[in-house]
């Protein structure tokens, strides 16, 4: 039975509220154990699945997380859609704390992750086109369904992948600016690229936390404030997942 829209919760999601039938399930793949059993069930009379990224504990820093595991166990289970929701900082002006976007475009930072099914001993090499790294139709639904929900959300904007886990300098950030940089997160990368590999369609939800470095002012970041701004916001995520199911 396939899943007809998985989410991949980041910091401050960690379950999906309303889910009905629910199980959870073990799936191991070839590359290790996925972040968390997959919890799977019914929302507005559709199948859908839900996979805690940074653990059901939420153990697991972003350079840490088996994200070709993640990938590969939703795919296993039939996702069709994935949307990844993705805790952020705000570059942009328009992109303050609480703001929820759905970037276009990604600039890749990151180092050190396995980022490919091509990386495994024996596979062939495959290259993907990530022209535009997100799906455009699963982009168009979550927009419109955001819309239907009443939800203010930016369409595009270009996501800076770092590598984390610690929160970046002023001057990484000014460089992330003038690289075309919107919005900056740890974990956007490499999700979206593995489920292109997959053919899986894929979009970022992102939701953001704080301005990133140097971008609200002289003061550095307050954690506190990053989690009030997640607790508020990530209550915007699932009626907008809802009405994308319903959609
Ligand atoms: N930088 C990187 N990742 C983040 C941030 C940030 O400022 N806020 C939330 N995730």
């Amino acid at each position: 039975m396939s899943l007809d829209l998985a989410i991949l919760g980041g910091t401050g999601l960690y379950n999906f509220p309303g889910l009905e039938n629910v199980e959870k399930q073990t799936v191991p793949t070839p590359f290790g154990a996925p972040s968390a059993p997959i919890v799977t069930g019914h929302l507005a009379g559709r199948r859908v699945g839900f996979l805690a990224r940074h653990g059901e504990d939420h153990r697991l820093a972003p350079h840490r997380v088996n994200y070709r595991a993640n990938l590969w166990a939703l795919h296993a289970l039939g996702a069709r859609r994935i949307v990844g929701v993705n805790a952020v900082g705000g570059i942009r002006d328009d992109l303050g704390p609480r703001t929820l976007a759905v970037p276009d475009q990604i600039i890749d930072y990151t180092h050190g992750r396995p980022s490919s099914f091509s990386d495994a001993e024996g596979a062939k090499v495959e290259h993907v086109d990530f022209t535009e790294p997100y799906s455009a139709p699963l982009r168009a639904a979550l927009l419109a369904a955001a819309t239907r929900a009443g939800i203010r959300i930016v369409d595009g904007g270009c996501y800076g992948a770092t590598q984390g886990p610690r929160l970046e300098t002023r001057a990484e950030i000014a460089r992330l600016r003038r690289d075309g940089c919107d919005l900056v997160g740890m974990t956007g990368m490499p999700e979206a690229v593995l489920a292109r590999e997959l053919g899986v369609e894929y979009a970022c939800l992102a939701v953001v936390a704080n301005w990133a470095a140097g971008c609200g002012g002289e003061a550095g970041i307050s954690l506190e404030e990053i989690y009030a701004n997640l607790a508020a916001a990530m209550a915007q995520v699932p009626p907008i997942l809802v009405a994308l199911l319903a959609g």
